[in-house]
């Protein structure tokens, strides 16, 4: 039996940077993922957006948001020396814009909270955010202009995770793990498709949206994630009409979330919709409309634009949004999973807790909110009758 001293199951960008972050502390490591790379991150657009996507009671999160933020270019440079590969970061800043009157009071609530949060934002007329984006529609009412929330290619962060795995000496099954091994009350492993079994001193569970899926898994110690649907499409911007948009523009219209992210070698991603739906990952006609409806009602001239791609992808949701990292009530086995809405900004702190965690058996103070144990059901005394 192969052994090693851990062994991540689930290859998307977040199981791929703990192993990389565990391989570069000294630790032998393996991951099982049937397509390594994969996952949310090949539909997600890639937005770093800490303070355009703050929302009440988020304040805990919105901590490790920044802090991932904050985290990120030396992140970038170090992933892209490790690989030799660019992974797209750009950092653009965006703009948050208000179509109608209770979009702009939606908008100013938002900017109250940032600036509560003590966060950086700036209130602009819809002149100024038509200066800044002159493809914007005339009807724009205000924005909010975040210098500090920028973007990155998910999909090259991803490859580019794979090639830093494979370089430090992690060792990629590319087969599904169908089950935990467990050893005198403790994880040991996993058995993969077709028998094959791994043994190991600790596993991390990273399998995203089918983290709570694992079979083997003591129901204490099984994540509540649970799959929320996301479309999203992907148009090109011809070099005639570059540059198209400088940054990204997102708003909410109708209650519904819209943005597009405009990357530097001319792709334009618009996104999302946010569908609880199970397992579904139908691209849909109704969603596909709705997306295209808000992005004209923002930008007219997307129309004009070849449309590339449509894609549906599942974010990890958690009861309360944020990601579960770190031990388990099962010995030997942790998580790093339910990111939900902030997989990709997520991913360089997640790299670096993880690793200090699997080396030291401790939780940095900064991960410490956001163990799995919150959820455990407390335990309830019942009094006997006398
Ligand atoms: N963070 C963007 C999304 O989840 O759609």
């Amino acid at each position: 039996m192969r052994s090693s001293d851990v062994l991540v199951v689930g290859g998307g960008i977040i199981g791929l940077v703990t192993a990389w972050r565990a391989a570069r502390r000294g630790l032998r490591v393996a991951v099982a993922d049937p397509e390594p790379g994969g996952g949310a991150a090949r539909v997600a657009a890639g937005m770093l957006a800490a303070v355009t996507e703050l929302h009440y009671g988020e304040q805990t999160l919105l901590g490790l948001n920044l802090e991932s933020a904050r985290r990120y270019p030396d992140f970038v440079a170090e992933l892209e020396e490790a690989s030799g590969r660019d992974v797209g970061y750009r950092a653009c800043g965006t703009l948050a814009v208000a179509l109608d009157a209770d979009d702009r009071a939606h908008l100013r609530e938002l900017h109250a909270l940032q600036r509560q949060s003590g966060l950086e934002s700036e209130w602009l007329t819809g002149r100024d955010c038509r200066r800044l984006e002159p493809m914007l529609a005339p009807g724009v009412r205000g924005g909010l202009r975040v210098d500090g929330d920028h973007q990155v290619d998910p999909r090259r962060l991803a490859d580019a995770l794979v090639t830093a795995c494979e370089r430090a000496g992690v060792v990629l099954h590319r087969t599904r793990a169908e089950r935990l091994r467990v050893v005198r009350d403790r994880a040991a492993g996993a058995v993969l498709e077709g028998g094959a079994e791994l043994a190991a001193d600790q596993v991390v569970l990273a399998a995203g949206s089918l983290s709570g899926r694992l079979a083997g898994v003591p129901p204490a110690a099984l994540p509540p994630v649970r799959p929320v649907k996301g479309q999203v499409l992907r148009l090109r911007v011809p070099a005639a009409y570059a540059p198209f948009l400088s940054r990204t523009v997102r708003a909410v219209v109708r209650g519904s979330h819209v943005y597009l992210v405009p990357r530097a070698n001319g792709e334009l991603v618009v996104g999302a919709t946010s569908e609880e739906l199970g397992w579904d990952t139908t691209v849909t006609a109704g969603g596909v409309y709705e997306l295209l409806r808000d992005a004209h009602e923002l930008v007219p001239g997307i129309t004009e634009l070849p449309l590339t791609e449509t894609r549906a992808g599942l974010r990890p949701g958690s009861p309360d949004n944020a990601p579960l990292l770190g031990p388990t009530a099962l010995p030997g086995l942790s998580l790093a999973t339910g990111h939900y809405r902030n997989g990709v900004l997520l991913t360089p702190v997640t790299g670096d807790v993880m690793a200090h965690y699997l080396v030291s058996g401790e939780l940095p103070p900064e991960a410490r909110p956001f163990t799995p144990r919150r959820f455990a059901p407390s335990a309830v005394r019942l009094e006997q009758p006398a």
